[in-house]
Parts: C-alpha cells; sequence; structure tokens
C-alpha cells in the first residue's frame, strides 16, 4: 500500500515529512516523493527507490524550507514503478499538487474526458487524472479547492485517501478518504495527515480518523471541519487518546504482520476484482485477457508454473479452468519445469504466479517457457517485479505488500483473479450459461463479507490451536477443489510451527497414510457441503475408526460431521468452485495460533525468506 504524510504548522514540513515516510517504509513502496511550498513557490521532488533516494534528489533539487508540505511512498498498482509516476502528482496549470493511496477505476474514461478539454498528461497514473479532474472541476465551476475536490469525487469510482493543496493558496491542505486510511494529528497549532499514526505519533497521540466518504479542510490556526463527500454536510470530528506503540501502530494493531494480512483479505480479494468484475453489466474486464483473447480460446492447453503457495493457488485454478473453461491445464513445479526438458509449444499458453515476482525458478521456468515459443501470462503482486517484466501479459493481484513471509492474502487474491480469468474464458467459449455465470459473479462479489463471516471463528480456532500444539506430526485431507487447500493448510503449519504436516487427497488415505492415524495424530479434514461431501464423510468414518483426532472444516450449519469429528470450523456455503476463498481462513488461522501458542517467530520463521530470489 501506498503511505501517505502531510505537515501544516510553525515548523519546518521536511525534516517531520521525511522521516514520517521513512516510518512508513514498512508497509512496502518502489518509489517516494515530496512537495513543499517554501514561501515563494512550489517545489517538488520524486524519484523511483527508497526515502534516502528521494533525500538525495531533494538535497539537490530543492529548497527544503517551507511548512506546509505533503509527501508519498508509493506502491504501484497503475503505471510501473519510475520517475514519472511517482507521486506527488501537479495538475497542467502547475498549481494543483496530490498525493493519492488507492485506486481510481475510472480514470481512463475521465482520462479521455479531460483530453478532449486539452489536459495533457506526464504520467501513467490514476493519480494525475484525479489531479487534473480537481482543476477541471476548479475553473468550470469557479470554486474554492475544498469543493473542486469534493464535486471531483463525486464523479470518482474506486478507493482514495488524498492530500492536496493548492500553491496559490499556500495555508491549506484538504484530505478525503474512501476505501484506502487517512489519519489526522492534532498538535499545538499544528496538524500531521498520514495513512496510520506512525508518522506523528512523536509529536501528538491526538489523533482523527477520517471514516469512509469524509473529507476534511485543515487550514493553519483553525480547527479541523470534517465533511461528507457526497452533501458536504459537517461531522463531528472524533479527536482520539492513541494507545498504541510504533509497532503496534504498523502492524495495525495485530500482534503480527501475518495476523494483520489474514484479516486484510477481505479487502485485498476486493481491490482484486475492483474494476474487473462489473456484476451489473454481467462482465468480466481484464485487458491483459481481452489483449490476447484468441492466444487463450486457441491454446492447446495452459502449464501453471509457480513455487510454495503460488504453486497451491494454481493447483486451485487447474480445477476451475477445466471445469469452468474446458481448458486442459498442467501445473508443475516451477523448479521441477525448468530442468527437465518440456515439451513446449507456441500453442501452449503459461501462466506463472508468483507474489513477490523474484522467485528464481518461476523466473528461470518463464524464460524457458518463452524460449519454446510459449506465450506467457503472469499473476503476480508487486507491480514491475522481475516476472511481471518478463511476461508477455498479466493481471496483478491487488493484495498490497505480504510482510509475513507464510502468504496468506497473496494466496486468496491469486486464486481470485484466477477464477476471474476462467469465469472470462468461459463465457468467450460457452462453456458457461449465462445464468450460472451471473451466479458465480454475484457469489464472487460476496466473498469478502463470507471471510469476514469465517475470521470471527478465531477464539474457537485458538482454543483447538491450544489442544494440538504439542502435536509431532499432522494430516490434512481434502477432495476436489479443497484438495490443494489442504497442501497449503499442511505448508502453513509446517513453515511457521515447525511440526510436520501433509497434504493429502481425501481418498488416498487408504493407499498408505492411514498406517500413520493413531490417538495422537491430529487429522484436518475440508468437508464442506459441496462435491463429494458424502465420500469425505467416510473417510471420516475410517479415521474414527482408528482412533485419529477429527477437526472438520465444514459449510456452516453441518450436524453430520459435527456428530463424527473431534471439534468443527464452520465456513459459510458458497459455490464448490469458490469454497478454496473460504476453507483456507480457518487453516491460516490454526496454523497461526499454534505457531503463536509454540513461541515461534511468525513473521520471520528459521530458514525462510519471503522470496526465494536464489535456486
Ligand atoms: C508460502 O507461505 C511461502 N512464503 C512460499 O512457499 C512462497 O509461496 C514461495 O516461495 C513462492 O513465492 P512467490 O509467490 O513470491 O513466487
Amino acid at each position: 500500500m501506498c503511505g501517505i504524510v502531510g505537515y501544516i504548522g510553525t515548523r519546518e514540513a521536511y525534516p517531520i515529512i521525511i522521516e514520517g515516510l521513512k516510518r512508513l517504509e514498512y508497509r512496502g513502496y518502489d518509489s517516494a516523493g515530496i512537495a513543499l511550498f517554501d514561501g515563494t513557490d512550489l517545489k517538488v521532488s520524486k524519484t523511483k527507490g527508497k526515502v534516502s533516494d528521494l533525500e538525495a534528489r531533494a538535497d539537490k533539487e530543492i529548497t527544503k524550507h517551507g511548512n506546509i508540505g505533503i509527501g508519498h511512498t508509493r506502491w504501484a498498482t497503475h503505471g510501473v514503478p519510475n520517475d514519472v509516476n511517482s507521486h506527488p502528482h501537479l495538475s497542467n496549470s502547475g498549481d494543483l499538487v496530490i498525493i493519492h493511496n488507492g485506486i481510481i477505476e475510472n480514470y481512463e474514461s475521465l482520462k479521455q474526458e479531460l483530453m478532449t478539454r486539452g489536459f495533457t498528461f506526464q504520467s501513467d497514473t490514476d493519480t494525475e487524472v484525479l489531479i487534473n479532474l480537481i482543476e477541471d472541476v476548479k475553473i468550470k465551476e469557479n470554486v474554492k479547492l475544498g469543493k473542486a475536490v469534493q464535486i471531483a469525487l463525486n464523479q470518482v469510482i474506486g478507493a482514495y485517501a488524498i492530500a492536496v493543496f493548492d500553491k496559490t493558496k499556500p495555508e491549506e491542505i484538504v484530505i478525503a478518504r474512501l476505501g484506502s486510511p487517512l489519519a489526522v494529528g492534532v498538535g499545538e497549532d499544528e496538524f500531521f495527515i498520514a495513512s496510520d499514526a506512525s508518522p506523528f505519533l512523536e509529536y501528538t497521540k491526538n489523533a482523527i480518523y477520517l471514516e469512509d466518504e469524509e473529507m476534511a479542510i485543515i487550514r493553519f490556526h483553525k480547527a479541523i471541519k470534517v465533511r461528507k463527500i457526497k452533501d458536504d454536510t459537517i461531522v463531528p470530528a472524533y479527536v482520539q487518546k492513541l494507545q498504541m506503540n510504533l509497532e503496534q501502530i504498523e502492524k495495525g494493531g495485530y500482534d503480527h504482520f501475518m495476523l494483520k494480512e489474514i484479516h486484510e483479505q477481505p479487502k485485498a480479494i476486493t481491490d482484486t476484482y475492483r474494476g474487473r468484475l462489473l456484476r451489473n453489466e454481467a462482465i468480466i474486464k481484464m485487458a491483459g485477457v481481452e489483449d490476447n483473447m484468441k492466444r487463450f480460446l486457441n491454446a492447446n492447453r495452459i502449464i501453471i508454473v509457480a513455487c510454495g503457495t503460488s504453486w497451491h493457488a494454481g493447483l486451485v485454478a487447474e480445477y476451475i479452468f477445466e471445469d469452468l473453461a474446458r481448458i486442459p491445464v498442467e501445473v508443475e513445479y516451477a523448479s521441477e519445469f525448468r530442468y527437465r526438458n518440456p515439451v513446449i509449444t507456441e500453442n501452449d499458453i503459461v501462466i506463472a504466479i508468483s507474489q513477490s515476482g523474484e522467485t528464481a525458478d518461476t523466473l528461470a521456468a518463464i524464460k524457458l517457457a518463452k524460449s519454446k515459443g510459449a506465450f506467457v501470462f503472469g499473476v503476480c503482486n508487486v507491480v514491475g517485479s522481475s516476472i511481471a517484466r518478463e511476461t508477455d501479459a498479466g493481471a496483478y493481484t491487488h493484495a498490497g505488500p505480504e510482510i509475513g513471509v507464510a502468504s496468506t492474502k497473496a494466496f486468496t487474491t491469486q486464486i481470485t483473479v484466477l477464477t476471474l480469468m476462467a469465469l472470462r474464458l468461459a463465457r468467450a467459449k460457452g462453456t458457461i450459461n449465462s445464468t450460472d455465470f451471473r451466479q458465480h459473479l454475484l457469489e464472487l462479489e460476496l466473498i469478502p463479507q463470507k471471510v469476514e463471516e469465517a475470521l470471527k471463528s478465531d477464539a474457537h480456532i485458538k482454543m483447538i490451536a491450544d489442544i494440538y500444539k504439542d502435536s509431532r506430526n499432522c494430516l490434512y485431507l481434502g477432495r476436489g477443489f479443497n484438495f490443494p487447500v489442504a497442501l497449503e493448510g499442511a505448508l502453513k503449519l509446517k513453515e511457521i510451527s515447525y511440526i510436520h504436516a501433509e497434504g493429502y487427497p481425501a481418498a488416498e488415505m487408504k493407499h498408505g497414510p492411514i498406517a500413520l492415524i493413531d490417538e495422537n495424530m491430529p487429522i484436518i479434514v475440508i468437508a464442506t457441503k459441496k462435491g463429494h461431501y458424502e465420500k469425505v464423510v467416510s473417510n471420516i468414518q475410517e479415521i474414527k475408526s482408528r482412533k485419529g483426532k477429527i477437526i472438520g472444516i465444514v459449510t456452516a450449519g453441518d450436524t453430520q460431521v459435527r456428530d463424527l469429528a473431534d471439534h468443527v470450523i464452520e465456513v459459510p456455503d458458497t459455490l464448490e468452485s469458490l469454497s478454496p476463498l473460504l476453507t483456507t481462513i480457518p487453516l491460516q488461522l490454526l496454523s497461526y495460533h499454534i505457531a503463536v501458542l509454540l513461541d515461534k517467530n511468525v513473521d520471520q520463521p528459521r530458514n525462510l525468506a519471503k522470496s526465494v530470489t536464489v535456486e
């Protein structure tokens, strides 16, 4: 996620903003910038790279004086990381300057309209469109900046947290939020603006958190007024006394980044389908797929290459693509694929899945596939990453930075992207009728709130974790779409608690693993009321007769498995093909709580790296 910092008050703004940006570095970013009004003019310095690179550049480029300014760390969503796409962005007149965290979905249409009105653009960003929309409104309606921002934001679809000021009136900063966080630190005759309180905690513990669809005009020596963007009505500005310390703020109040990222999944999934799943028009729009539709429709097969959790997402995609779009899919470990001299033709499409976009084996697999003429499509979480740049086309997951080494929101957003792709191709091939297509769109749009529902079992899961935390081995079983989830659940437990765990297709148990089962072995069985439910129930009975301890992941309201298992964890009902997005949630929480109870280093488990950039 991008980081926002602003200051208006009696002190020099530059050091406060720069140090504030450093406080936000934990959010992950690829470029940084600052804008100051130095008493005579607007000074802007911005660069691809780190805040330290910005400091070096600012030393050469700008006078670092002035007591009003805004600063930004960018996590690219539109436009690759480079100097031009970095924030702040200026309006065409050069008078208005903006920083923005979020995604403007309708920026293309707004940009077209502005271009017909003579506006020009330097960058590929949605943010530069927004600042020129604000300028266009300000001129057309002959209104002040605050009113122009309010009118402009009512034309915008998407998510934003913005800070804007006008160099011709450098005594106020206008802020607004919808879907991305924005806090105001209230000092003695000074105000701090930031994505969270970490940049201003050392100056003041008095904070106002804007709610969604709220904006405020922050002026020198004036009390802050918060308004509704929709209709300009004043709302009370509630100043709260912060109790959190810096580390707690960076983790959003959670004990670990992993837990924060588990709980970010509803937003991450929403952000990933935002602008792509258009339920009212009953369409899916994905530029990377649309531009290569013919290739996809004529493909002999799809080969998915990935590692670890991303490989598990690929396995889920195999079930979804073949079930919905009837396209043959093979899923390969990138590390095996790259060395085994695979048969690849130009009629093959390779999909490379990678959260970091830097995994060496996956990158090598891509290069091999391309050398043999295949078209390669990337599903990455980091804009401008090596894999994103190496692939012929792609679709980003908009999960935001994933700090915890154990992938969580990356997995569910990868499945979201791959599900959208499969549905889009199924529609194009006519292998899904419009009723089923609409039902999938509706259900996919309901997934974020169903994930919220699944997260409510946290305390119950923690209780189960306490019972089984000293197990030496665990077995995870699933069938169909949930077989890959069983593998993913086992990986989560292994990598953060160091307990040996294996995932297996439930039916495979009788071909060996059943020999392992005794009263000391917890078996996690995904038994949602879809697909092969009755067969999973009979697997559970086989386990029970061997005294295995059964933890069932069941559809809410299930009584049959509840009467058989030692424990059940409920998830809301959904379509079978979407159930991995829900059944994985309790498995993430179970591994998290066991690891915490065992006092393991959850965010940085031993021997592991967040991105395996070496072979
Ligand atoms: C999963 O929790 C691990 N972090 C690891 O298996 C990871 O999924 C794998 O290294 C692939 O990383 P990537 O998605 O960044 O390519």
